[in-house]
Order: structure tokens, then C-alpha cells, then sequence
């Protein structure tokens, strides 16, 4: 099988990770630590970047420390993962889920615009797949009426708009290191910033809401949300490795834009003049999606489905929502394997693989001609299968 992904490991992050386990520094202190935190704030161009565990809690700690609570909405994609409205749940705002942009596939501002009331707070504005949210809109927007803007990187890493760095552009950046991303750490998470009460108060949310001037004295409600040393210690070899790793996915990118870009039964996002995007996953819009995956499957491809809409699932479900671009692209989206590591080969016989699927899937298209009790069984059956 080739898989979706595969994290790009090398002897650096194993020699770093190493040094950190016989240094007996091995919880949330420790000079990978400070290392790492400072390493990750210069590159994406912030004062401050806040180490933690994983990307849901540095959503969280980017929500509490911007004073989220019950009463507030916060607007944000419907297309993103669950985590990201999760953290607004979990400082009890309301989440606001709006649509997405049919060409880029991100959260589309005049649908955010629409949807701004008295008790919207914030945006969160979700950089996904690798593409970045159109952010020369949406400042603008919160500008407009006064909100804050969190910006979701999880997916994102070396990103920009307008040449600026995501993560740095917002009011607060958050980011992921999952197992899968550009930059991993196994788990862990990242909060950046350039304000120094923003990042004074995400510091102490994430340890236990400790003073910072009296020893174990407790004056916020925080959390146990630190990054261990030992995994700062593979943060900090990823991010010396990162230009390699962009280089890597960059390639990986335009192998597939040549091979799949000109076929008709396949939709690409379309590049945007004032983005650059980081090919976090390769992906594609495609009819029968579902069909399409399982003969990839069986030709030992694994691929992904994009998320579902937030609002079809049962914790958000909302039967009056219908939001078509988010619906469609839900459909067909389809991941194809993403690895900075694949060979050009594999992205032969991956894409060989997927235009032979995709040319005896085609949807069967009818003339206007052809009266409806004419249609056989089969085609009726296939018609409602791509409806
Ligand atoms: C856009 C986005 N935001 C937030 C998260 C949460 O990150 P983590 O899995 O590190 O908690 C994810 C990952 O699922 C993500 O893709």
C-alpha cells in the first residue's frame, strides 16, 4: 500500500531527540524547549510562539486567552475538522459554521459577512489542506466590525499571503504537529503571537493558570497544556529540516498538477495570485468519490475523503443548514498520498491509476433528446448514484 503519509524523520531528529531523553530533561522544561519555541517564532515572524501539546489545545488557549465565553459566536468554516469547533465549545461560545469559497476551497468572507451579529466575537480563519484562508479579505472584515481573527495553520505549515507567513497575520496563529504534517512532532501544538498580554495570558492558561511572580499560587482557572522536551527536541530538527521539507512537498505538487491538472473528470483548486499554498495533502475534486477510493484502495493507493460538514455531525447537527459549496466539496473531495518522501514513479502509477478509474466512472450524461422512460434501469441507477 502506499500510504496517505508518512512523517519525514532523519538522523537529526533522532540524535536531537536522544540528547533530550539523557539529559534527564525529559517533562516541560528544558532547553529544547526554549529552543524550539524561539526557533518557530523567528521563522513564522511573530514575538512569541507557545509550545503545546497538540493543535486542539492551542486553539483552546488561543480562545480563552481572547476572553471567549458563553454568549459570544465565533465564525468559522463548516469545512474543517471537528477540533476547531470543539475549541470554540469548549470556552461555551457558539460556533458559526459559514461557507467555503468554490475556488479555493477556504472559508469564503462574504459568507462571513452575512453572518456577523451583536454577539460575534472573533473569526477563525482555517488555512486548510495547505491553502491559506483569503486573509486580505478577512482583517479588512474584523477591522470593519471590531472582531479578532485566530488564524488555523494545523495544515499549513510555510504558507503565506501576500508573501507574510500564516501564523503571523491574525491576532493569534495556532498550528499542529501531528503524526501528518508538514512539521510533526508525533503530538504537540503551537500558539503565536506579537502581543504580550495575549501571550502572557496563553503562557499561563496552559500551566495551571500559575502566577508568574509567586511560586504554586493559582489565580486563573489554566490547564496542564505544556509540550515536553523530548518532543521540542524533534520540533527543533523539523524546523532546521524545514526547507528541505517545503522543497519536498513543493515537488511533490507540481508532479501531480502536470499529470492530473489538463483531465476534465478531475477539479484542481485553483492557485490565487496573493497565496502561496504548502501542499499538505494533494487533492482533488472527483465524481463517485466513494467508488473512486475503493478501487485506489484495491490497486494499493490509500487515500482520504475530505471532512464533513461540522453541522452534519451529531454534537453540532443543524438540519437547517444547508451550505452548497461546503456540501459539494465534502462529496468529492479526495486526498491522494502526500508524503514528502514519494518517489516520482509512485506518482506515476498513482495518477495512471486514478485517470483509468475516473475515465470508466465518468457519469453518464443524458441528451435532452432522449425521453425519460427510454433511460434503462442501469443508467437510472447510476444517474441517482452521482446525483
Ligand atoms: C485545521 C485543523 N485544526 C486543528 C486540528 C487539531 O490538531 P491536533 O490533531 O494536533 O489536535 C487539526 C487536526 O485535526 C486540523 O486539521
Amino acid at each position: 500500500m502506499i500510504p496517505i503519509y508518512e512523517p519525514d524523520l532523519s538522523q537529526l531528529e533522532e540524535d536531537y531527540l536522544l540528547d533530550a531523553f539523557r539529559s534527564g530533561w525529559i517533562s516541560s522544561k528544558g532547553d529544547y524547549l526554549a529552543q524550539f519555541e524561539n526557533s518557530f517564532a523567528r521563522w513564522v515572524k511573530t514575538r512569541y510562539a507557545l509550545a503545546t501539546c497538540n493543535g486542539t489545545t492551542a486553539l483552546h488557549l488561543a480562545l480563552l486567552a481572547l476572553g471567549s465565553k458563553s454568549g459570544d459566536e465565533v465564525i468559522l468554516p463548516a469545512l474543517t475538522p471537528i477540533a476547531t469547533a470543539n475549541a470554540v465549545t469548549f470556552t461555551g461560545a457558539t460556533p458559526v459554521f459559514v461557507d467555503s469559497d468554490a475556488a479555493s476551497w477556504t472559508v469564503a468572507p462574504d459568507d462571513i459577512e452575512k453572518h456577523i451579529t451583536k454577539r460575534t466575537r472573533g473569526i477563525i480563519a482555517v488555512h486548510l489542506y495547505g491553502r491559506p484562508a483569503r486573509m486580505n479579505r478577512i482583517l479588512p472584515l474584523s477591522q470593519k466590525y471590531g472582531l479578532w481573527v485566530v488564524e488555523d495553520a494545523a495544515e499549513a505549515h510555510g504558507a503565506r499571503v501576500l508573501g507574510r507567513p500564516v501564523g503571523s497575520i491574525g491576532t493569534i496563529g495556532t498550528f499542529s504537529f501531528f503524526g501528518n504534517r508538514i512539521l510533526t512532532t508525533g503530538e504537540g501544538g503551537i500558539v503565536t503571537t506579537n502581543d504580550d498580554d495575549l501571550a502572557e495570558l496563553i503562557s499561563r492558561y496552559r500551566g495551571q493558570g500559575v502566577s508568574p511572580t509567586v511560586t504554586y499560587w493559582h489565580d486563573l482557572l489554566g490547564y496542564n497544556y505544556r509540550m515536553t522536551n523530548l518532543t521540542a527536541a524533534i520540533g527543533l530538527a523539523q524546523l532546521e529540516r524545514v526547507h528541505e521539507i517545503l522543497a519536498a512537498k513543493q515537488r511533490l505538487s507540481r508532479w501531480y498538477t502536470e499529470r492530473l491538472a489538463s483531465l476534465p473528470e478531475i477539479e484542481l483548486a485553483r492557485p490565487q495570485d496573493w497565496a502561496d499554498d504548502i501542499c499538505w495533502m494533494f487533492s482533488a475534486l472527483v465524481s463517485r468519490r466513494d467508488e473512486v477510493r475503493a478501487k485506489l484502495s484495491e490497486a494499493g493507493i490509500d487515500t482520504r475523503p475530505f471532512f464533513f460538514p461540522v453541522y452534519k455531525m451529531p454534537i453540532y447537527h443543524d438540519p437547517t443548514l444547508h451550505l452548497p459549496i461546503t456540501e459539494n466539496l465534502s462529496k468529492r473531495g479526495i486526498h491522494l498520498p502526500s508524503s514528502p518522501r514519494l518517489k516520482e514513479e509512485q506518482v506515476d502509477y498513482i495518477c495512471d491509476t486514478l485517470i483509468k478509474i475516473v475515465h470508466k466512472t465518468k457519469p453518464v450524461r443524458i441528451s435532452p433528446t432522449i425521453r425519460p422512460q427510454k433511460i434503462s434501469e442501469k443508467v437510472k441507477t447510476l444517474l441517482r448514484a452521482d446525483s
